[in-house]
């Protein structure tokens, strides 16, 4: 598929994701050539601002922000792509000014509108967005790239469905989960299916047990507001670390067209084991970090943090295990974490195998010493593929050690490039199959709604782990007791101390 030109419309564009993400990203995309002649970025502010104040703004994200020098003469060369809109969210005037001034021959017909705003603003944008036939593809495409959270629960997802779907089809809507534009995880399909020793053992005759963690040492970072009215459960396991268990388990799709991969993802999710009230908690564990010290320095409690009420029971750490009620995986658990205020901020899948039947060494010291494979996919910050075997140590005893054979996929000179990059390319191509379909996201809701649920009601008690550790004590989940989460991708540090 290929780019077409586009005018990329971006609300909320003076916001954090905007700084952080969009911005540098656009900048990297045109740096790499990728960006179509004619491509524009609109962004609509609140602020008073001039177009050289909007473009000196934008210097100052993408300064703060990339790794590489900064070349004054290709940002000049960005910034004529660069437009500010001045305009109030939240009057009919900002869409019918920005009705005109995408008349303007400038801006390609082509558009991309991306809503980097609060959910509850989804529904009376997009209206007016409408009311202003901005969304008619009579002659040129209309996209909408809507960034998470979806909903709020399984019924607010759906009923922000039906709002949306009164403007847009299916098709128009882009709906990021931007863990996966990751390398690594675009890597774990290539991984599982372009490599046919594998297949046969991915299921659940060889595999114990499936763990997913990404732990942040970061806090809340400014976002109370958000993240006290979501909490970890929402924020991260409904929606990226879903995603990333199905690609992990999900059956060969037979294209990788999006609807048939799309297809493959939701079938996994339909399969999910429903986790009753009644099992919560052998299911799912939360808690809240504690003042601490990450990377040497104190820091506050999530109760201490600005816009957090006292009495807060917003869980900034969430576990959970699950089945696949499949043929492939029936019985094998799955186990799935996250938590922000931890002591090391990364993403990795590990896969633990069965033991192997072990008769061979029946009458040598290493019947119990023997220790199981595992195949790790490190996510962040470290991305690599790793397959840990266990190897005879030199020597006359009968001694083994983990060897690990490392499948990284990036070498020195090939530079990382960051997911949003990649998805907001895609939109430009109309490629869809690395967005989420509305199923996957309802899907989704319905696996945590239950927990999410019983824990709104249990109010009495969370309990706490201090900032700076591998968090709390949640070992409960785990079905037998050799399984305990793993913490490190080498397999001398499997597991630090909490
Ligand atoms: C976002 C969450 O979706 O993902 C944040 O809202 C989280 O709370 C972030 O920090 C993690 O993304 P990444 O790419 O930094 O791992």
């Amino acid at each position: 598929m290929n780019a077409e030109s586009c005018t990329y419309v971006v609300f909320g564009a003076t916001g954090n994701l905007s700084r952080i993400k969009l911005m540098p990203a656009f900048y990297h995309l045109d740096v790499a050539g990728k960006l179509p002649d004619g491509t524009k970025i609109l962004a609509i502010g609140r602020r008073e601002w001039t177009q050289e104040k909007w473009i000196s703004e934008v210097k100052d994200m993408i300064q703060t922000k990339i790794k590489e020098a900064f070349d004054e003469l290709i940002f000049k060369r960005f910034a004529e792509r660069l437009h500010y809109h001045f305009g109030d969210l939240q009057q009919s005037e900002c869409y019918s000014s920005l009705a005109s001034t995408l008349e303007q021959p400038t801006f390609s017909k082509n558009i991309a509108f991306y809503l980097s705003i609060s959910p509850m603003d989804f529904g009376f944008v997009m209206e007016h967005i409408s009311d202003n036939q901005l969304f008619d593809e009579t002659s040129d495409w209309r996209r909408v790239v809507i960034e998470k959270p979806f909903g709020y629960d399984f019924d607010s997802a759906q009923s922000l469905q039906r709002r949306i779907s009164h403007y847009l089809t299916e098709e128009q809507i882009y709906r990021i989960d931007h863990y996966l534009g990751k390398g690594t995880v675009q890597n774990v399909l290539v991984f599982r299916f372009a490599n046919v020793m594998l297949e046969p053992l991915w299921n659940r005759n060889y595999i114990d047990h499936i763990q997913i963690t990404h732990s942040e040492s970061i806090g809340i970072d400014g976002r109370g507001d958000y993240y006290n009215s979501s909490g970890a459960m929402r924020d991260m396991l409904q929606s990226h670390l879903l995603q990333l268990l199905t690609l992990v388990t999900m059956e060969p799709p037979v294209s990788m067209e999006a609807e048939a991969l799309r297809d493959e993802k939701v079938k996994v999710l339909k399969s999910i084991r429903p986790i009753p009230k009644e099992a919560v908690h052998g299911h799912a564990y939360r808690a809240q970090y504690a003042a601490g010290v990450v990377n040497g320095e104190k820091v506050n409690g999530y109760l201490q943090e600005a816009h957090i009420p006292p009495n807060s029971i917003t869980e900034t750490y969430a576990s959970m295990k699950l089945y696949i009620d499949n043929w492939r995986w029936r019985g094998v658990p799955m186990y799935l974490r996250t938590g922000k205020r931890m002591k090391k901020g990364q993403s990795i899948i590990s896969i633990c195998f069965r033991h192997p039947p072990l008769q061979f060494f029946r009458d040598s010291a290493l019947n119990s010493a023997v220790d199981r494979n595992w195949i790790m996919l490190g996510i962040q910050p470290e991305e690599c593929i790793r397959v840990e075997i266990t190897v005879k140590e030199p020597g006359l005893e009968m001694k083994t050690r983990t060897s690990s054979l490392d499948a990284s996929f990036r070498n020195s000179d090939e530079k990382a490039i960051d997911a949003y990059e990649d998805l907001l390319l895609d939109v430009l191509k109309g490629d869809r199959s690395l967005f989420l379909r509305f199923d996957e996201v309802e899907y989704a809701w319905k696996i945590v709604d239950p927990i999410l649920q019983t824990w709104a009601i249990e109010r009495d008690y969370v309990a706490t782990y201090p900032a700076g550790s591998w968090g709390p004590e949640d070992s409960r989940l785990f079905d037998k007791e050799c399984q305990k989460w793993r913490t490190s991708l080498t397999p001398d540090g499997k597991t630090e101390a909490k």
